[in-house]
């Protein structure tokens, strides 16, 4: 496992590496996976799928500022490169690009990558200009590792939307695949953020999960149910924890992002749904969802 944080670097030794391959007659698969590190469980799965189908596993770690907004935890976000050393080394990792923000934008950008319309609800309302900063960042990642497919988890299934999208409308010669999201025994989504959670909040969020699968359940059940209803249902148990201060519910079709009829029964659509959440506790904000109408099964770990 090698270590870089230039991007020219990054460039040239994958390039090396195709060269190398093709010159034994071969094509070299390179998987990337663009994480803000401080890894955990979500992430490993990401590498290992990405180990099982490359040649070449390529895992970026960059904290990237023009995704934080001016009051969000840019400046605590969690940091642990030795333990995401040990982690990427046990995974397989080939290259692990970690640069540094003058690496990555060593001159004032006056250049960012732009999705419309699918940036503007669920998280983008709260955070505005996030997306703008997750396209730009991973349009530059894309540009510079050249990689077959880049893996993202489902848990930012808003931001993985967003991503396709762009890779659609600028032609990106990459596969974006989707990881299912993993979670603990007790169903809290994994998230690096979780380390912000004092117990008690910790114990509240655990509503997040519990209310995602009783919509499941609530679906599943056969009961004729509407979007506005699941909501309600939702966002009464959710309420019902003194910490949990809700962001935002929202049932919307996947990958379009679009509203569904308020009042048409769910089981009669038939495209993928997305059920999805922001639930602030103190200052820390959780995202979590399900899928419907899609295979996607959740991962414990
Ligand atoms: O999901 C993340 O960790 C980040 O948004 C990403 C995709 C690495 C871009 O900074």
């Amino acid at each position: 496992m090698i270590q870089m944080s230039n991007p020219a670097e990054l460039r040239s030794a994958i390039k090396e590496e195709r060269f190398k391959a093709a010159r034994e007659g071969k094509e070299l698969k390179v998987g990337l996976v663009p994480t803000m590190g401080y890894l955990h469980e979500g992430h490993a799965s990401l590498l290992r799928k990405a180990r099982e189908e490359n040649d070449l596993v390529v895992l970026s770690i960059f904290v990237n500022p023009i995704q934080f907004g001016p009051n969000e935890d840019l400046d605590r976000y969690p940091r642990d490169l030795e333990r995401d050393q040990a982690l990427a080394k046990r995974e397989g990792v080939d290259i692990i690009f970690a640069p540094g923000t003058q690496d990555m934008y060593p001159t004032p950008t006056k250049t960012k990558v732009q999705v419309a319309e699918l940036t503007t609800g669920l998280c983008g309302a709260a955070r505005p200009g996030h997306f703008d900063g997750v396209t730009t960042v991973v349009s530059k990642l894309l540009h510079l590792a050249s990689p077959d497919r880049a893996y993202f988890g489902l848990k930012d299934a808003q931001q993985l939307a967003v991503l396709s999208q762009m890779v659609r409308d600028l032609n990106m010669d990459v596969e974006l695949v989707p990881c299912p999201i993993v979670r603990e025994a007790d169903g809290l989504a994994l998230s690096s953020r979780n380390v912000y959670l004092t117990a008690e909040q910790r114990e509240e969020a655990l509503v997040l999960s519990r209310s995602l699968f009783e919509a499941r359940k609530w679906y599943d059940s056969g009961e004729s149910i509407t979007p506005r209803e699941i909501r309600r249902r939702m966002h009464d148990l959710i309420a019902a924890q003194p910490l949990a201060e809700i962001d935002y519910i929202e049932i919307v079709s996947f990958p379009s992002l679009e509203p569904l009829a308020e009042n048409t029964a769910i089981q009669e659509l038939t495209q993928p749904i997305l059920l999805a959440l922001a639930v602030k506790f103190g200052g820390t904000r959780l995202i979590d969802n399900i899928l419907l109408h899609s295979n996607e099964v959740p991962v414990h770990v």
